[in-house]
């Protein structure tokens, strides 16, 4: 393994998919490996899965990055809007490091995202700016950047449309749109909705959307009257493993130092 090669794990509500990158080159250097993820999807069963996706790449020992679609703060999950309830208060951390014997660092899935995103992709050339990456999945998840700063955990598929009694994610999502059996131009009209809505509430300089529906962005482009422009993803659904990878690398040195005997 060499040492810009960094193993990216991207928890999702459907699927857990992973692949080695080589951060330098900001790519995967391997096929993206998926399984399903465990229904339910309870703590001690996604560790089983995630494991067998560490096992699948042959990696011991290094840091693993890992996006997982919840709030985290410090490595705790603090909500499950997609996953079993049981994630809330789970040290997702410890509980994937004791599970694979390797160090694993957790964010939010759209934060990991974003972070490659603006590193790699489009982002690069808006560090100046207010961006929102929008990753349109089984959720909506949101990651917020100025001066290429993250600001952590916004959950803005987490808020309530005018007169209506669901989330945001509930109505505009790909998961939505797949279920309710919608045609593009009529999940487009409600997404752009809720684009209007975010633009109203954060003036964003740059929306960049990923997640599965990115890769078919042609389909509802027309639909969206924002004025803010909106871009597909450059990385499309690997940003989140990327990003993930990219996760590890920047806590490397840290996570190392917690493990260090204190001098006294
Ligand atoms: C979760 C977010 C997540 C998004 C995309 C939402 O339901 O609350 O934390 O980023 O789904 O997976």
């Amino acid at each position: 393994m060499n040492k810009h090669e960094y193993l990216g794990i991207d928890v999702g509500a459907s699927g857990i998919k992973g692949g080695i990158v080589d951060i330098k080159k900001g790519e995967l250097i391997t096929e993206r490996f998926r399984l399903p993820t465990p229904n339910p999807a309870k703590p001690a069963a996604v560790a089983k899965v995630f494991n067998e996706l560490v096992q699948h790449f042959e990696w011991k020992g290094k840091i693993i990055g890992c996006g997982f679609p919840s709030i985290i703060k410090k490595g705790v999950a603090h909500t499950a809007a997609n996953i079993d309830q049981e994630w809330v208060g789970t040290n997702a951390e410890q509980l994937l490091s004791n599970a694979t014997g390797c160090p694993v660092v957790v964010r939010n899935d759209a934060d990991v995202a974003g972070i490659a995103e603006m590193k790699l992709g489009i982002g690069k050339d808006y560090q100046q700016d207010t961006v929102l990456i929008v990753t349109i999945g089984s959720g909506l998840g949101s990651a917020l950047f100025t001066n290429g700063e993250l600001v952590p955990n916004t959950e803005f598929g987490h808020f309530y449309l005018k007169g209506h009694n669901r989330i945001v994610e509930q109505f505009a999502s790909d998961r939505v749109r797949k279920n309710r059996n919608l045609s593009w131009k009529n999940w487009a009209l409600r997404f752009n909705k809720y684009l209007k809505m975010v633009e109203k509430l954060i003036s964003p300089d740059l929306i960049i959307l990923g997640g599965g529906s990115s890769k078919r962005f042609e389909k509802f482009e027309k639909y969206l009257t924002v004025e803010v422009p909106v871009k597909p993803a450059i990385l499309l659904n690997k940003a989140g493993i990327i990003g993930a990878a990219l996760h590890a690398k920047s806590m490397e040195k840290k996570i190392k130092k917690s493990f260090e005997p204190a001098d006294n």
